[in-house]
């Protein structure tokens, strides 16, 4: 695993804007796996403003994420579409109908993901891009979820329901099940990006980078990717041997 250590959060979100660059300038019709939570809001940022900026343009490209909620619709202002739509799907020139999320509202939830493993099958993924769980969860991969699986609901952890209740109105309001991409469909992809962001990460952190592979530290599957990039900051690295 490649790892970058950045200052502070404007630092790490240009270099994680560094390694999407290279991706977005590369291929007109990159297809990029994208990831929800507060960490990429600043590479989306930096997206927008690049776009904004430059025009670079993503008008063949096809954007596939990670995860969505289970009883959201897409108007909510909680549920990962709506997210994806605010801090990047509106701001550049991507076309609606080429960003693909699970839908929150599938009422046959097996049909639902194998749908989204049929899509992720056909939109092989030049880079992914992922957060990680102060538990080491990525995408809504919790411990001991089989390394082996592809998209599939969960019911959320207790540790998850908490730290995901700071953007609704009360902790009763988070939904407890979510699609999620598999770590299989997560590996699949060509090029990783990993980004984590504060000390609340560091252990986390650690155990990806320098822990066992296992299925209890989900993001540790990583250091079997191929290509995979790090950027964290000194808080998420401070436990990292030096
Ligand atoms: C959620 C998402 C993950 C994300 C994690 C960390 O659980 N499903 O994809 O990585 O939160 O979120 P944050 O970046 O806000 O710390």
């Amino acid at each position: 695993m490649k790892i970058i250590i950045a200052k502070d959060y404007e630092q790490v979100s240009e270099r994680a804007w560094e390694v999407m660059r290279e991706v977005v300038y590369g291929k007109k019709d990159a297809v990029l796996g994208l990831a929800t939570g507060s960490t990429p809001i600043g590479l989306y940022d930096k997206m927008a403003e690049d776009h904004r900026r430059n025009g670079t343009s993503y008008r063949l490209m096809r954007t596939v994420n990670l995860d969505e909620y289970a009883g959201l619709s897409p108007e909510n202002d909680q549920s990962y579409r709506y997210f994806m739509n605010e801090h990047l799907f509106n701001r550049i020139d991507v076309q609606k109908q080429n960003t693909f999320i699970e839908n929150g509202l599938a009422e046959d939830e097996a049909a639902e993901c194998a749908r989204y493993n049929a899509i992720l099958a056909q939109l092989p993924r030049d880079i992914q891009v992922l957060g990680i769980g102060a538990n080491g969860h990525i995408a809504f991969n919790e411990p001991g979820t089989p390394f082996d699986w592809e998209t599939h609901t969960v019911a959320l952890t207790q540790n998850t329901i908490q730290m995901n209740a700071r953007f609704f109105k009360s902790e009763s309001e988070v939904p407890r099940r979510a699609f999620t991409m598999g770590p299989k469909n997560i590996m699949d992809a060509k090029r990783i990006l990993i980004i984590a962001v504060g000390a609340n990460k560091a252990e986390a952190v650690r155990g990806m980078v320098e822990g066992a592979v296992t299925p209890d530290l989900p993001a540790s599957i990583l250091q079997r990717h191929p290509d995979c990039t790090l950027v964290a900051d000194e808080a998420a690295a401070s436990l990292l041997k030096k």
